[in-house]
């Protein structure tokens, strides 16, 4: 571990709020990273983790186009749905922000500023393709043709996501409008170019003096053997960060261009949660900082290159200095089954779908291990299950269950003494001393799966030695040695919950419990992992199955729903909706004044089980409004929340308190709740139309 640095700045790509994350996406990036941090973590460095939901670019438009909805309804959507899946598999970000946020529309744009005050932007009037039946030039992924470079049909106007070039979309080969699928027609438009080809030698010089991962490598050479062009940094579109200038008012900044600085106004977001607005400076403009960027390959050339030079052109400004990247270990792809992950082909599996079934460390465990670090790599069901049944569940899960029923069941759940070290008492104690520096190399190295692997030998080398040390024969003739055994298989139980933290988070909190340790396995310490820290008369917690086993048959089920194209683990199925009631007239509707109130302040009605007193504040009006919603609500979760109401609704007495309104919930048959609310914040009083 490189130690003349003295924190770590990690960043995970920004996955687009535009659809569910999968498990290819855990494999690219997150999980390497959450697994480096982890273990960062352990180690007791200074670190922070950022992220967050790149909400902009054309990915979000064509998908709200396609499900005729609005861009904010789809990021609100998703950046909810795949924040709450990272929270579920364990991926502990410091923080999780989104790019439509007012401190990344500043960021982007104070960066963009700055660039054109330093002249370093260059405007041009050049051609782009348009499509004369939808009357719009056709950003990025509005044109779809074959790449130039390496022929996949489908290379978007951006970038070929096979190969990772990136394009310009006039150099595609046969280009179609995805909108309508005509053909496009050529025509000049003005845009602000960064150029990239300035900072080819600058660039040279930074990617030499760095270390890189082999496949990162082979990349970036070629792209700077090929030369650097100038990019196109603006765009003809409307959602996005507004290009700041005169005359550029219906043009919005590129999605690439910001996103990346996203990772700067998520660590600003982070310093203004904990009350320490300065703090993003540190991690991002002090030397002491080393920066590791954890992205999938096709985002390779953004963050090795072009972010570099973003930064670089900044800091010609010299108003303040950025780190750059130390290195960008980025993975390959991970497919499923043998074919690549495909959203429009339901091919794949999303992680809200894989949690429904299976625990979030099995899938950790398992991914870890197939993790595409140098090459693509594949998930399979059934790799799946035997990593499960015979790693997690036969060798993890069986030493530590036998070790600790030997406890509970001959020394009265306390550790016994260790009294009578011998041979192979030694040889066990050597594996478990040895094992945080080896563990520990690979993962500073960026070798997560043999890492992996590394602590799992110890799990091995630990059941071997249960084995070869007999305690069930010993417990008779020679008690003083299996007492030791017992107690060293102890110390080999606490050994594996700090070195398999990073990677089972779940599982090591729950072998901590049951060894009644103080603190937290993820809150130990890596080195202290070779330390015998159990002590003798130590009184052990309940024992709990690690890992059940899992069965044929619900691995075969979902082998055969990934074959029929079903969803792998599936959605549920969409629920029977009541009847629609009959036809009404706008002006039946329009005698309903709905509005958003502001709840300030919200109690139990006392003797009722259903009831809640609520305090709204609707424009500069108060009122009381009683509802039916205790079931569902916590009062202390609802101040503060713009929900909808019914202004102008009669008033009526729920036992014996006045409520003036309604508030709308949608409810389902099943009795399912849940309250209306304002999806950004808007002025209470406003109305609902
Ligand atoms: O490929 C993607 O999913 C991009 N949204 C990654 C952006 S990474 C960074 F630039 F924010
Ligand atoms: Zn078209």
């Amino acid at each position: 571990m490189q130690s003349d640095f003295s924190r770590t700045l990690v960043t995970a790509a920004l996955p687009y709020a535009n659809g569910p994350i999968h498990l290819g996406h855990l494999a690219g990036a997150y999980l390497p990273a959450d697994i480096y941090v982890r273990y960062l973590r352990l180690k007791g460095e200074d670190v922070v983790f950022i992220c967050g939901s790149d909400e902009h670019g054309v990915a979000v438009t064509i998908t709200a186009e396609k499900e005729g909805t609005t861009p904010q309804e789809i990021v609100d959507r998703y950046h909810f749905m795949n924040k709450e899946s990272f929270e579920k598999f364990g991926v502990s970000f410091d923080n999780y922000s989104r790019t439509t946020l007012p401190v990344h529309h500043q960021t982007g744009q104070e960066f963009f500023l700055e660039l054109y005050r330093q002249k370093i932007l260059v405007e041009k009037s050049e051609k782009q393709l348009y499509c004369e039946n939808d009357r719009m030039f056709l950003a990025d992924r509005y044109v779809e043709g074959t790449c130039p470079v390496c022929g996949n049909p489908e290379a978007r106007g951006d970038q070929c996501e096979k190969c990772g070039t990136w394009l310009e979309q006039t150099q595609l080969i046969d280009p179609k409008c995805k909108i309508c699928g005509a053909t496009p027609v050529v025509r000049e438009t003005k845009h602000w170019y960064f150029p990239l080809g300035r900072f080819q030698k600058e660039l040279e010089k930074y990617v030499d003096s760095k270390k890189w991962k082999e496949n990162v490598s082979g990349y970036i050479d070629s792209w700077l053997k090929e030369g650097l062009e100038d990019r196109a940094i603006t765009r003809d579109l409307h959602w996005g960060i507004p290009v700041p200038l005169q005359g550029y008012e219906n043009k919005v900044i590129y999605v690439w261009f910001e996103a990346v600085l996203g990772y700067i106004s998520s660590t600003k977001e982070l310093s203004q949660k904990r009350g320490e607005p300065d703090l993003w400076k540190k991690y991002w403009q002090d030397g002491q900082t080393r920066y590791i960027a954890f992205i999938g390959k096709d985002n390779i050339v953004f963050h090795t290159l072009i972010f570099p030079a973003i930064l670089m052109a900044w800091n010609m400004g010299g108003k303040s200095n950025y780190i750059l990247p130390d290195t960008v270990p980025a993975n390959e792809f991970l497919n499923f089954e043998g074919k690549k992950f495909s959203k429009s082909r339901g091919w794949g599996i999303d992680l809200k779908d894989f949690i429904e079934v299976f625990p979030a460390d099995t899938l950790r465990y398992s991914l870890a291990l197939s993790l595409p670090e140098s090459r693509d790599s594949d998930f399979y069901w059934k790799d799946f299950q035997a990593r499960v049944n015979n790693e997690l569940a036969d060798t993890l899960g069986n030493f530590v269950n036998r070790t600790l029923q030997f406890v509970q069941r001959y020394y009265d759940g306390k550790i016994p003494a260790r009294t009578k070290v011998g041979k192979l008492d030694e040889w066990a104690i050597e594996q478990m001393k040895k094992a945080p520096g080896s563990v520990g190399n690979l993962f500073g190295d960026f070798r997560f799966r043999d890492g992996v692997v590394e602590a799992m030998s110890l799990a091995r080398a630990a059941n071997k030695y249960f084995n070869d040390s007999e305690p069930w024969r010993t417990r008779k003739d020679d008690p003083e040695q299996c007492a030791t055994t017992i107690n060293i298989c102890a110390q080999l139980t606490r050994s594996l919950a700090i070195l398999l933290s990073p990677v089972l988070p779940n599982a090591s909190e729950d072998i901590w419990k049951m060894l009644k340790l103080d603190g937290t396995a993820a809150g130990a310490g890596w080195d202290n992992a070779a330390e015998m820290k159990v002590e003798s008369g130590k009184e052990t917690g309940d024992l709990k199955i690690l890992f059940t086993k899992i069965e044929d048959s619900t691995i075969e089920e979902q082998i055969r729903k990934t074959a029929s194209g079903e969803p792998a683990v599936g959605p549920a199925p969409l629920p029977e909706a009541a009847p629609i009631k009959p036809e009404i007239s706008i002006d039946d509707f329009r005698k309903v004044d709905l509005r958003v109130a502001k709840i300030v302040a919200c109690e139990k009605v006392q003797k009722s089980e259903k009831l809640l007193k609520l305090e709204v504040q609707i424009g500069k009006e108060k009122r009381q409004i009683v509802a039916g919603i205790s079931k569902h609500y916590k009062p202390e979760d609802l101040v503060g929340k713009n929900i909808i109401v019914v202004a102008n609704l009669a008033p009526a007495k729920l036992m014996g308190l006045e409520s003036n309104g309604m508030l709308l919930a949608a409810s389902t048959e099943d009795g399912k709740l849940t309250v209306l609310t304002t999806a950004t914040d808007i002025d209470s009083g406003s109305t609902v139309r």
